[in-house]
């Protein structure tokens, strides 16, 4: 086996992400919520997919991220590890399972862990969460922290504008990563921070720093899959970069069905018994 082959097939861990800060290689991470789109993903080659509470909003239509149940987490998660076999899967705690009490905290990351089978769980949120952060690692749960434009708290929030411009509330995310870190976490995912703060996070702490929205100065980057291929075209934040227009492609191949159904055309002689 080559080099190259071997070094694809080499399953992903945090610990290969530690590594892969270490010698500054970036991290590769997108969004996935379902069998037939994580098999994809893996196969390409991604390190990271995040089964992230975003199926909130693509996969059911959600206006935010906070409907979603741990139940439906669950189910998103299950299906996506059953696809992979290289890459790391980690999956959101979605609202409402981790913010009351550190005890509900692990009870929820153990459901996730136990019924998916995925790797790894992600929380929003600094210093008021790191009782549940400790509680959970202190389980062997890997947990990965999420700062900046925290989406479920855009009640708080009352906006998706760029968090932490103001000195206050980046002194107060920086502190945050370091908290983090010194928990326990495996990685910091930043969203949508100025590019000089993420840096200077990257900088600071020793685990990987993911952006999203938070410019390249960062250890990876994490995207929404059905953002950066076209499928959702209602949403262009400047941190997007679209690879494909699959909205178009799907409802021109939609289109082109319906009309050699209607015409006959489908299924011709050969399309069928
Ligand atoms: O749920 C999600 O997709 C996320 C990413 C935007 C980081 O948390």
């Amino acid at each position: 086996m080559s080099t190259a082959k071997s070094q694809k097939e080499k399953k992903v861990t945090t610990h290969v992400l530690q590594e892969m800060k270490s010698r500054g290689e970036k991290i590769s991470m997108l969004t996935a919520y379902d069998f037939s789109m994580a098999r994809i993903v893996d196969a390409a080659g991604i390190d990271v997919i995040l089964v992230g509470d975003s199926a909130s909003n693509v996969m059911a239509g959600h206006e935010t991220t906070l409907p979603i149940t741990l139940d439906q987490m669950i189910y998103h998660a299950s299906s996506v590890v059953r696809a992979v076999s290289r890459c790391l899967v980690v999956v959101d705690l979605p609202f409402g399972t981790y913010q009351g009490n550190s005890k509900e905290a692990l009870t929820s990351a153990i459901r996730i862990m136990k019924e998916s089978g995925g790797h790894a769980v992600k929380m929003e949120g600094g210093d008021e969460i790191i009782e549940s952060v400790e509680r959970i690692l202190s389980a062997g749960i890997p947990v990965m922290g999420h700062l900046g434009l925290t989406p479920q708290s855009i009640y708080k929030f009352g906006t998706y504008v760029v968090r932490a411009k103001e000195d206050a509330e980046a002194k107060k995310l920086i502190e945050d990563a370091l908290a983090l870190e010194e928990a326990g976490c495996f990685a910091i995912v930043l969203e949508k921070i100025p590019f000089k703060l993420a840096k200077m996070v990257a900088d600071k702490v020793n685990i990987p720093v993911i952006g999203i929205g938070a410019g390249n100065g960062v250890d990876g980057q994490v995207l929404v899959i059905h953002d950066m291929l076209g499928i959702n075209n209602e949403f262009s934040p400047r941190f997007l970069r679209r690879y494909n227009d699959l909205y178009l492609g799907i409802k021109d191949s939609v289109e082109r069905y319906i009309t050699d159904v209607k015409s006959t055309d489908f299924p011709n002689e050969k399309e069928q018994y």
